[in-house]
């Protein structure tokens, strides 16, 4: 196909040159009701491009297949045989992919390292989720995800499983080695779907680690929001091949897509497509090169760890572009140095934990940027040499490879139940009754039917302290978590006993 083509650019194009008189929604009506100040912010155009489809970007049938050729342009660009654009982020399309091969009831392997979206989703939908133990790299304190032998113990342990899901390349930007794990799902007859949320621009440039898809995935799921230039939501499913059906996966996406969806984000979308598939191989050179030149810097700084590709297990693979620093050794937290960075210099990095910096390079850095914050770590190291006290010290925190995920009962007994709030120090041997994932990266590190034991405890309350945002709990305070009244709890299904 002609990667040139661009069908929702030019619909949205074609409005904008013959605008449609609109009674209906949006309500704004093309930027004629403007609720306050934004004009001034955001501009009449974004109002302007806000309109619906149909009526508006197609005909009142979708006619003229604005959508439909997009889609068709972004399975070809992925070499893919199916593309539905998602405008509610990577976590509506990883839901929808996850609708389209289990039913309540049905086992699923996931990654233990998996983002909160396919935990919570397998949570609301009954699923019997299987954690996948994710190989932790000990002296990084990361987790990268399940070995082939693991996937293929569990895929032994539980033979109906419908679905096997990885996360590849995790958010430090590692990359799992897809085609065994493809071969080691297919070979027990299950499709291997990979929430590559972080690698939609594997496919075009041969510097970045392999695409998922190319590699033997089923379904692929991708931000093209995170590091490709879409507005945020845009996400896309590419599925490839027959071992997931593709009525089905058509139909969950019908079920999960909004009824209105954001002109902006699927333009955008359009657009991402066009220039990673006409021209990506140079795009991300110059990400690369740029991203190879912040390295060398940082390794300058005193103090500072770089990880890079030595650091990794032999089937796994880097996607250089993301830059993961150990900031340990200046005996502060990296919670604290990202406070530091944009209270003092206007600079957000992509994840801060107890010990590690992340910075992950996309389309839109700049020599600037990467100037900014070479300039910005130094100014640190240098104050924290001439006054330690300038942060809080901290110790080591607790690893995560300490957590274990032993599950205890039912997750929706435990989500359903009665429940109660405890001190996180009170909380050793109760069964968790919410989902707590610090994020970034939004891990679970506790979900509904949990066992909470002492080291959880240990490393929530040490996080904490030092400075951790837990995205999802009921008490804002991070003072209580919310837990089951054990009486009351029903016992544990089969799939959900697996530990780390
Ligand atoms: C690995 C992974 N999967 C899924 C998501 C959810 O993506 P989105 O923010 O596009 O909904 C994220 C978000 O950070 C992620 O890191």
């Amino acid at each position: 196909m002609d990667q040139h083509q661009t069908p929702l650019v030019d619909a949205l194009a074609a409005v904008e040159r013959r605008p449609v008189t609109g009674f209906g929604a949006p309500g704004h009506s093309a930027g004629k009701a403007m609720p306050t100040g934004m004009r001034r912010l955001l501009g009449k155009r974004v109002f302007q491009a806000d309109v619906l489809t149909p009526k508006g970007l197609d005909d009142r049938t979708e006619g003229l297949l604005a959508l439909q050729r997009a889609h068709e342009l972004a399975a070809d660009a992925w070499s893919a045989d199916f593309c539905r654009f998602v405008t509610g982020g990577s976590t509506q399309s990883l839901h929808t992919i996850l609708a389209a091969v289990a039913r309540p009831g049905d086992t699923i392997l996931i990654a233990a390292n998996a983002h909160k979206a396919e935990r919570n989703y397998a949570l609301a939908a009954g699923l019997d989720l299987v954690p996948l133990p994710a190989a932790v790299d000990t002296e990084w304190d990361i987790e990268h995800g399940p070995t082939p032998a693991t996937v293929a113990a569990a895929l032994e342990a539980h033979p109906a499983a419908k679905a096997v899901l990885v996360v590849s390349p995790s958010y430090y930007g590692v990359s799992l080695d897809i085609a065994a794990l493809a071969a080691v799902a297919h070979a027990h007859g299950v499709p291997l779907l990979v929430d590559a949320a972080w690698g939609g621009a594997f496919a075009f440039s041969p510097r970045l680690p392999a695409d998922a898809l190319a590699q033997g995935a089923d379904i692929a799921v991708y931000s093209l929001h995170k590091t490709m230039g879409a507005l945020a939501q845009g996400s896309a499913i590419l599925s490839r091949g027959d071992r997931v059906d593709r009525q089905r996966l058509w139909q969950a996406y019908e079920m999960f897509e909004t009824t209105s969806p954001s002109i902006p984000i699927l333009a955008t979308l359009d657009a991402t497509r066009h220039d990673h598939a006409t021209g990506g191989e140079a795009l991300w050179d110059r990400v690369l090169d740029l991203a190879a030149s912040l390295r060398t810097k940082l390794t300058k700084i005193h103090g500072l760890r770089i990880f890079d590709r030595t650091n990794l297990p032999g089937d796994m693979d880097l996607d250089a572009s993301t830059v993961l620093i150990d900031i340990s050794a200046w005996g502060v937290s990296g919670y604290a140095v990202d406070d530091w960075l944009y209270k003092h210099h206007r600079i957000s990095v992509g994840l801060s934990d107890g010990r590690h910096l992340l910075v992950i390079l996309s389309l839109g850095s700049t020599n600037s940027d990467v100037r900014k914050l070479v300039r910005a770590l130094r100014d640190l190291a240098n104050r924290l040499a001439a006054d330690p006290a300038i942060l809080p010290a901290v110790g080591p925190l607790p690893a995560i490879a300490s957590l274990d995920v032993e599950m205890a009962i039912d997750p929706s007994a435990a989500l359903f139940g009665p429940v109660e709030q405890v001190g996180y120090e009170a909380a050793a041997g109760r069964i968790a009754a919410e989902t707590i994932a610090p994020a970034p990266p939004g891990v679970p590190r506790l979900v509904p039917g949990q066992r909470i034991s002492e080291r959880h405890v240990r490393w929530l309350v040490a996080n904490r302290d030092a400075g951790a945002f837990m995205l999802d709990p009921i008490d804002p305070t991070e003072r209580t978590i919310r837990v089951v009244v054990e009486a009351a709890a029903a016992p544990v299904g089969t799939g959900t006993l697996a530990r780390r």
